[in-house]
């Protein structure tokens, strides 16, 4: 009988334990590996045997968080990375050449827009920003080189989403592949490749790793894809996770159900404070009964995740309530323990051209963006009542 989710974040690792009978996984910090003959080294590097042979190719501990997260996800198989960004970039390097086009939602985060901006110039790999939020306009902006359709669902910052059903048979039927990135909602809450994506990207910094503790990226697929990307653009580029990291995010995925569940819950009580204050002009949240795509929420998530963003008049409010958080901490990134907030303008958003920011992904000046942590909800309201009074 298939085991639910909650229980499979926890028994991930059965199959494969070690001599010891070791309860967690053994750490191999290990730069290379030794093959018992020539002929077995041949044979690995040929592809002809399974086995180690580099730290940079796969390494023992990196495979068991590989298998893990492929497993939540779903998906056939997982490749690890150094960071999000180098499972995005080796994922879409390895997807394109000169010549092709990748539709985007109208959001991303802003090293994923410097991603493509670079592939642009550099490579004329062409990129097109679009409101994802009616299918239709998505079928209308593919075109004949269009081989990539690349999604953030909920969109980073502005927490717009993207139906991944209907996006994905519009890839299909114009022969692309669509890429999601998953990292806001975790595969606790949204399993995008179930609802046809080929490949899923994660931040694994964020909820999977879930303390603030690491840098890391996973992608999620189909095996001959990941592969092709291991021997490609992951080994040559070398973007790798280190075997540390991946046992941290291992121990991480063991409290993902239970860390989601309470991020939802803390982050619908913010919601719901924030819009009830006179000085908040506007509150994305997924949860909120009168957030616009609630019908999609519903049918494609599990849960409204931890992020919020709201609007104040000004930058200069903004700023103000910024520096007058206590409990929150004032820092980029999301989905850890600790309340943590931050001004996508001025940070994680400030590499995309202001007219670009303002008028294609919809981030205001005064957009504060809150990724609500797992301390007492009371307590984080409380924050940001004394912060907000400060305007
Ligand atoms: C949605 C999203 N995707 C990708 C990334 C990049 O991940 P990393 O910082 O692990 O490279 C981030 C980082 O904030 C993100 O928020």
């Amino acid at each position: 009988m298939e085991r639910e989710f909650d229980t499979r974040s926890i028994h991930w690792m059965e199959p494969k334990r070690e001599v010891h009978g070791s309860l967690t996984p053994p750490l191999y910090l290990s730069s290379t590996f030794v093959f018992p003959t020539a002929e077995a080294g041949e044979a690995r590097f040929a592809g002809l045997e399974d086995g180690m042979i580099y730290s940079r190719l796969g390494n023992p501990t990196v495979a068991v968080l590989e298998q893990a997260v492929a497993d939540l996800e779903q998906g056939e198989a997982g490749l690890a990375f150094g960071s999000g960004m180098g499972a995005i970039s080796a994922v879409l390097i390895a997807m394109v050449e000169s010549g092709d086009h990748i539709l985007c939602s109208e959001g991303l985060y802003g090293c994923t827009y410097g991603l493509l901006a670079m592939l642009k110039q550099k490579f004329k790999v062409d990129f097109s920003l679009i409101d994802m939020s009616d299918p239709a306009k998505v079928a209308a902006a593919m075109r004949p080189e269009t081989k990539v359709v690349y999604v953030e669902t909920p969109i980073n910052p502005t927490l717009k989403l993207v139906d991944l059903k209907a996006v994905s048979e519009i890839a299909h039927a114009h022969g692309a592949q669509l890429v999601v990135d998953n990292t806001f909602l975790s595969p606790a809450l949204q399993q995008p490749l179930l609802l046809g994506a080929d490949v899923v990207v994660h931040s694994a910094t964020k909820y999977l790793g879930g303390h603030g503790d690491l840098i890391a990226g996973v992608a999620v697929g189909r095996k001959a894809f990941l592969d092709e990307v291991r021997m490609s653009t992951l080994k040559d580029i070398g973007a790798v996770m280190a075997p540390m990291e991946a046992w941290l995010i291992l121990r991480g995925l063991k409290t993902l159900p239970v860390r989601m569940e309470r991020h939802c819950a803390n982050a619908m009580k913010v919601a719901e404070y924030l819009a009830g204050h006179e000085k908040v002009t506007r509150v994305d949240y997924p949860g909120l009964a009168d957030f616009p795509q609630k019908e999609l929420a519903e049918r494609q998530m599990r849960g409204p995740g931890g992020v919020i963003s709201f609007e104040v008049a000004t930058l200069e409010a903004g700023r103000k309530v910024l520096n007058s958080v206590r409990l929150a901490q004032l820092a980029v990134s999301l989905g850890e323990a600790t309340t943590l907030i931050q001004h996508p303008a001025s940070m994680t958003h400030s590499v995309v051209p202001p007219e670009v920011r303002r008028e294609e992904m919809g981030i205001s000046d005064g957009l504060i963006r809150i990724s609500v942590g797992l301390e007492a909800a009371q307590d984080i309201i409380a924050d940001l009542e004394q912060a907000l009074a400060e305007i």
